[in-house]
């Protein structure tokens, strides 16, 4: 375990795909006022909406440079997830045309300030704490970069003393607050997303200024349902994409959480969430009793 997890500015990160060398290279990061961010804690659904916003640039770059944006020699693909990599991945990335899509699990406090000084558009993605641990769970089971459990028992207790990669989503959920009313800051949540998709697609693109015909909307949902990218997850994620879309469902936690647990997330729930902007807009109440 130990091994496969370091920590950096009091937060653990797995070893396989962070490291401090390139948490430093980011720090002097700049980023484009025309950059599309996706902010969300591991298993929020972020490969859910990456799907949906990689679409909607795509259909955008379609319409103003006439075709869509192809991968070439000159212009390498850059694994999104902006603390995933070596360090020279920032220099590379100056290289990318505009707009360049990103993905970030981190705090705000530990994204490079040029981020928020270049009012960068940041789509900020929750998910109900419960199905979001259960999630993270299955996950870490499924994977050999994160420690595994033997029980869901032990992760639950990891998962409430800030140990599991990522560090404590409550804290997160907190430093997130804070710039929850920034113009340039948007927040959806997973829920929202699972009982329209097409509303929150349509809101989404209307954020970043992209014009959706309703042929265009209509592609972009189908597209990024639950049973089509779980088809499609080896193409786009390779042989073990899989793991990547396990149920897709809200209320999961139901068949995991004891009483006594369930006591203890709703304790912190109440005493770090409940009176806040994201805390009311996770709907606590509906999603997770
Ligand atoms: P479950 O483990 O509850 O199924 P992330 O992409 O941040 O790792 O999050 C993964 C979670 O999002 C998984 O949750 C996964 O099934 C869910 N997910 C992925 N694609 C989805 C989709 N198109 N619709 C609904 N949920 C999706």
């Amino acid at each position: 375990r130990d091994e496969l997890m370091f920590s950096y500015k009091g937060i653990p990160y797995p070893t396989s795909f962070c490291s401090p060398e390139a948490f430093k290279a980011l720090e002097s990061f700049e980023a484009r006022s025309d950059d599309v961010i996706l902010a969300g804690y591991p298993k929020s659904g972020t490969n859910w909406l990456s799907q949906i916003l990689t679409d909607l640039i795509a259909i955008s770059q379609k319409k103003t440079l006439g075709e869509e944006r192809s991968g070439n020699a000159e212009e390498p693909e850059e694994f999104p997830y902006l603390e995933v990599g070596d360090p020279e991945k920032y220099e590379r990335m100056i290289k990318l045309p505009s707009p360049r899509f990103m993905v970030t699990h981190l705090r705000p406090e530990n994204l490079p300030t040029s981020i928020f000084k270049n009012k960068v558009k940041i789509l900020l993605l929750i998910r109900n704490p419960k199905d979001l641990a259960t999630s993270f769970y299955h996950f870490s089971n499924g994977l050999a970069a994160l420690p595994s459990y033997e029980t869901w028992d032990d992760f639950f207790t990891d998962f409430v003393s800030k140990k599991i990669a990522w560090g404590c989503y409550f804290e997160y959920l907190s430093e997130w607050n804070k710039y929850v009313d920034k113009e340039n800051i948007m927040t959806v949540t997973y829920e929202e997303l699972k009982e329209n998709r097409a509303l929150g697609v349509k809101n989404i693109a209307a954020f970043f200024g992209i014009p959706l015909t309703e042929k265009e909307l209509q592609l972009v949902v189908e597209r990024s349902s639950f049973q089509s990218m779980k088809k499609n997850s080896e193409k786009t994620h390779g042989a073990f994409g899989n793991i990547f879309f396990r149920k897709g469902a809200v209320s999961d936690w139901k068949n995991l959480f004891s009483e006594d647990q369930n006591e203890k997330m709703d304790k912190m729930f109440e005493e770090c969430l409940a009176g806040t902007k994201l805390g009311k807009k996770l709907k606590y109440d509906v999603y997770c009793k």
